[in-house]
């Protein structure tokens, strides 16, 4: 007999469709977020089974959850994160508000390798026991779905632990995790006149040992001028390839490089950051199906450019939202203010930061037909929210917390 969960009295059933999506959301139909008001849900065995309005309710299942007015919408997908991390840099952060850059920062060897520093001392369990915390804490902020990057080790061996902390992770949380290799995150001191010793590392010794214990589902890389050149890049992305890692990667943070059509040749399924772009990098990412994945916490948590959300909307490409907690440019992992931001600073609708959010989020990780919407058959990875008058509440109340209880 199948497990059967029943939610009652559902203000509005947000993200429902017939059937799970085939691409993610693009242009004007970023806005179509399907509500079915009035509604129950029936989960069976963690999956969506069916839904309807209340007047027409199934009167059992094993277990009943009365949301009482509350929203129910698909968990957040968030598909980009650097949430194993050694410790925090709020030392750096005052730096910043005495004046220094984060670019500054990093020249100096803080930045990345600060907290590569930090890694490379701190125990596998311990490091696990940090990270394990934080994959909660951000579970309870709504999150049901996660991508996880390397790229605090910047040694073979710290790179391998990185990747088994978030191996221990899947295997030890409900949540959906995704893992990403980011080994050429930033050159360490050491390499800095050998650039090409270190990428040798990344090629021939790191990616033959990751792919050997299957540790990773995408391969990144930091493009932007405190990093790695494209040309370096596409080395990366190449070597890669060859042991079937996708690309995810980090470009136009800071600065235009052409690393967004570079990463679309080698097939990207997210170009991410896009604080900055140009004609070039909206054209490029029209003729392709890579989603652009914006992080607005981190431009606004280093006082930067603010990502240009209408007009990647306005030029048809799928626009997904993330987190990038990460200790150096954006210490949350809460997605209901990446939202609140997005609408805020980016001017975009509450429904666009909604299906980006989850549908899109899902998208970014290859996940759009598992998680991310609601219709029968799709994981039933949920947030059931407080009581509240409409969603746009929900990004417009931004500091609060109006998550009632997450499912799945
Ligand atoms: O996405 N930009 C590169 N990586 C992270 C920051 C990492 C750090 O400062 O620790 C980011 O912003
Ligand atoms: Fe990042």
């Amino acid at each position: 007999m199948p497990q059967t969960l029943l939610i009652t009295n559902i203000k509005g059933l947000a993200g429902v469709a017939d059937s799970p999506p085939e691409k993610p959301l693009a242009g004007e139909s970023l806005q179509k977020l399907e509500v079915l008001e009035n509604a129950w849900l029936l989960t069976e065995n963690g999956r969506i089974a069916r839904f309807g309005r209340m007047a027409k309710v199934p009167d059992r299942a094993d277990e009943m959850i009365d949301a009482r007015q509350g929203y129910v919408l698909p968990a957040w997908c968030d598909s980009h994160t650097h949430l194993v991390f050694a410790q925090s840099r709020e030392t750096e952060w005052v730096d910043r508000i005495r004046g220094l850059s984060y670019e500054e920062i990093a020249q100096r060897g803080g930045g990345i390798l600060n907290s590569a520093r930090k890694l490379r001392e701190m125990p596998e369990e311990e490091l696990y026991e940090k990270a394990l915390q934080r994959l909660d804490e951000v579970r309870n902020y709504g999150t049901g779905a996660i991508e996880i990057k390397s790229g605090y080790g910047l040694s073979v061996d710290s790179e391998l632990k990185m990747l088994r902390v978030i191996r221990r992770l899947k295997e030890s949380s409900k949540m959906g995790i995704r893992a990403t290799f980011l080994g050429a995150h930033s050159v360490p001191m050491e390499y800095r006149h050998k650039r090409q010793e270190y990428i040798r590392i990344i090629i021939q010794d790191m990616l033959p040992r990751i792919a050997a214990e299957g540790l990773a589902d995408y391969i990144d890389v930091f493009c932007e001028k405190v990093a790695f050149t494209v040309e370096e890049m596409e080395q990366v992305l190449e070597a890669g390839a060859r042991y079937g890692l996708k690309p995810k990667v980090h470009v136009n943070q800071f600065n235009c490089m052409g690393g967004i059509a570079a990463a679309i040749r080698h097939g990207a399924i997210s170009v991410d950051h896009l604080e900055v772009v140009d004609n070039a990098d909206l054209l490029a990412l029209q003729n392709s199906s890579t989603i652009a994945t914006l992080l607005p916490t981190a431009p606004f948590f280093l006082n930067d450019h603010i990502p240009p959300a209408r007009r990647i909307i306005g030029a048809g490409i799928p626009l997904a939202l993330a987190t990038d907690f990460n200790p150096g440019t954006s210490p949350s992992g809460r997605m209901a203010f990446v939202l609140s931001l997005a609408c805020i600073q980016m001017r975009m609708l509450p429904e666009e930061a909604i299906n980006a959010a989850t549908v899109n989020g899902a998208f970014a990780m290859e996940w759009g037909s598992e998680c991310g919407s609601i219709a029968p058959g799709m994981a039933a990875r949920l947030i059931i929210t407080k009581p509240m008058p409409s969603l746009a509440y929900l990004p417009y109340a931004f500091g609060s917390d109006l998550v009632e209880r997450v499912i799945g």
